[in-house]
């Protein structure tokens, strides 16, 4: 598949989509939207595909936020259907069925931030600054940021960002929980490796499940919530996978997960 705005390698069971528009910092514009969805659903689909691995082009970026240029002309209805377009490509990659890691190398501004938050794993470069600074715009989050904020960080931390819109480091964005981790800049390849290298090496279907029980399980009633786990532990039980991690468990040897 050929993107003019993304670049797309392998690495083993590792994908890396890089959003590839360094001179507009990511900025993530209608056609870049639509090549991301492209790329997320091929990674979905892809069995050989275990982990995927986002991130940005160029010294400074992970994403700058959606493209302003682009959206200062758009009409209201115009509006409405890129907030929908972006939203769904963040439920595409948060409901993928595989872990998905950002690895945060520079400004996640708006968009940017949105769609780091619809990673599952966010690894930051100590020198990146987190934000969603719409309100500088006279706008609000549109792809998500407003319910994904408030989920990861809580209602106080979210309104904080969103009305402020003044963006927070790295090692305040640890603190508040959205990033899972923040390692000194020249560190970030290789900690992101390791990590991707540690999902690849785990049983998908019971990060699947983890994903599923967290994601969607997470957002039922308590008691739904549980019952959901349940049946996900239990569907854990028709894995090769689970017998090969028990039973290495209890013969002292490292288990080899194959996805059956
Ligand atoms: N949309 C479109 N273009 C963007 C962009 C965005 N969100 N963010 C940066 N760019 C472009 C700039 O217009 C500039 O393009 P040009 O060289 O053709 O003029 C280029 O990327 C480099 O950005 P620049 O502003 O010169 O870099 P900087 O280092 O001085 O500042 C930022 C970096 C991130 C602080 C600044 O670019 C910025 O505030 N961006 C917008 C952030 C934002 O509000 N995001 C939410 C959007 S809803």
């Amino acid at each position: 598949m050929a993107f003019s705005n993304l670049l797309v390698e392998d690495s083993g069971a590792i994908r890396r989509i890089t959003l590839n528009r360094p001179d507009k910092l990511n900025a993530l514009n209608h056609a870049t939207l639509t090549e991301l969805h492209a790329a997320f659903e091929a990674a979905g689909t892809d069995a050989d595909i275990r982990v995927v691995v986002l991130t940005g082009a160029g010294p400074k970026a992970f994403v700058a936020g959606a493209d302003i240029a682009e959206m200062s002309g758009l009409s209201p209805v115009q509006a409405r259907d890129f907030s929908r377009h972006g939203q769904r490509l963040m439920s595409r990659i948060e409901q993928l069925g595989k872990p998905v890691l950002a690895m945060v190398n520079g400004f996640a501004l708006g968009g940017g931030l949105e769609l780091a938050m619809a990673c599952h794993l966010r690894i930051a470069a100590d020198t990146a600054k987190l934000g969603q600074p719409e309100v500088n715009l006279g706008l609000i989050p549109g792809f998500g940021g407003s319910q994904r904020l408030l989920r990861l960080v809580g209602r106080g931390a979210a309104l904080e960002l969103c009305l402020l819109g003044a963006p927070i480091d790295a090692t305040r964005a640890a603190q508040l929980g959205l990033v899972t981790r923040v390692v000194p800049a020249d560190q970030l390849e290789t900690e992101t490796q390791k990590l991707a290298e540690q999902l690849a090496a785990a049983a998908p279907q019971a990060l699947r499940g983890v994903l599923d029980t967290v994601l969607t399980g997470g957002e039922a009633p308590l008691e739904a919530g549980l019952d959901y786990e349940t049946q996900a532990f239990a569907l854990a039980f028709s894995t090769e996978d689970m017998k090969e991690g028990t039973g290495a468990f209890l013969a002292r040897r490292k288990p080899q997960f194959t996805g059956r």
